[in-house]
């Protein structure tokens, strides 16, 4: 079978584990698919810097809109982050007909109406799975598994970083800023750290999350967001002296006649024997308390290179198989527009 071009925007931490996945697991792949996955070029800002992972250079450009619109690409994977230049490359592939697989939270929170508007007019897919919670299978689930349910409440920890950082400061009293260095080094922080410490990142996240679980839309703007970098070494001893943890706390709520919606972000003092409290170091787990469902729970790797690649994997397995088919996706919901409450109040 003729193989599927992929283009690679980015090869920073996530980039340079997909480039070795698909390398690694070239044949598994293409009998999963019914065809080979070729990459196709991949757009870097810097040529010349130092990266993992085995990527030919003969492959690197700088000229990522020349890539995106090449004839022989036919899925982009947007692995840079922030708005621009991302949401400008994102719409010129998704103009051209190419499938999309990103991992942009920011994007889909901030403008997720503009990039599910172009995907849909152009008939082609755009999946974001590796957006929210890394390896966590959590926004199939939401779109799809419990699409016949009702979603009440979505609660959870969405940024690795500020939990390694408050576990660590209760585990060992270390300070903010020591904990901080210390998830940067492991390479679970944004390239600005504030987007994890000011909660911006979980923001973006529970955005996401909230307009799937509640087929609403919900953008970054409408979270009530507050951050961690308050907290100090001795809040959090005191917190364990009475038997709670601090935790970063995003919670998406429907309000009891269901005509509305509330999303917050914020420290939250945890009770130790509650679930959420065992989430160690960089752990993600969300919440999900549906009508029929009951309590839900998913849990796992939520930040890091390769949690992160194995997301983006398993939606390049599905984009390619949708364009083997013929078809497109994900079938996602005729959105209601629930209010959402300023300040997160149901
Ligand atoms: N900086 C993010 C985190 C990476 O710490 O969770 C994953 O989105």
């Amino acid at each position: 079978d003729a193989p599927l071009r992929v283009a690679l925007l980015g090869c920073g931490v996530v980039g340079s584990q997909v480039v070795r996945l698909m390398h690694e697991q070239a044949d598994d792949l293409a009998a999963r698919i019914g065809a080979p996955l070729e990459l196709a070029g991949v757009a870097v800002r810097r040529l010349a810097r130092k990266r993992d992972g085995d990527v030919d250079p003969a492959l690197l450009t700088t000229d990522a809109e020349g890539l995106v619109t090449r004839d022989d690409v036919d899925i982009v994977i947007e692995v840079i982050g922030g708005i621009e230049p991302a949401r400008g490359l994102i719409l010129s592939a998704l103009g051209g007909g190419k499938s999309v697989v990103t991992a942009n939270k920011a994007l889909l929170a901030e403008d997720g109406a503009t990039v599910h508007g172009a995907a849909k007019r152009h008939g082609t897919d755009l999946y974001y799975e590796a957006s929210v919670a890394g390896a966590i299978p959590l926004l199939r689930p939401l779109r799809e598994s419990l699409a016949g349910d009702r979603v009440h409440r979505v609660l959870g920890i969405v940024n690795g970083t500020t939990n390694y950082i408050l576990d660590k400061m209760d585990s060992t009293g270390a300070s903010f800023t020591d904990a901080l260095e210390e998830a940067q080094a492991l390479g679970y922080a944004e390239a600005d750290p504030t987007a994890d410490v000011e909660g911006f990142d979980a923001a973006a996240k529970a955005a996401i999350l909230a307009g799937l679980a509640f087929h609403s839309r919900v953008t970054a703007a409408d979270v009530h967001r507050e951050g961690i970098t308050e907290i100090t070494a001795t809040d959090v001893a005191s917190a364990k002296a009475m038997g709670y943890v601090i935790k970063l706390l995003a919670i998406c709520a429907r309000s009891d006649d269901g005509r509305s919606v509330g999303v917050r972000v914020h420290p939250a003092m945890i009770p130790r024997s509650h679930p959420l409290a065992g989430v160690r170091e960089a752990y993600n787990a969300v919440f999900v308390e549906a009508e029929s469902g009951g309590q839900l729970m998913f849990y796992g790797k939520g930040a890091g290179g390769a949690p992160t690649a194995s997301a983006v994997l398993g939606d390049l397995v599905a984009v390619a198989r949708n364009r083997i088919a013929g078809t497109h996706g994900p079938q996602e919901s005729t959105y209601a527009d629930l209010p959402v409450h300023p300040m997160g109040e149901t």
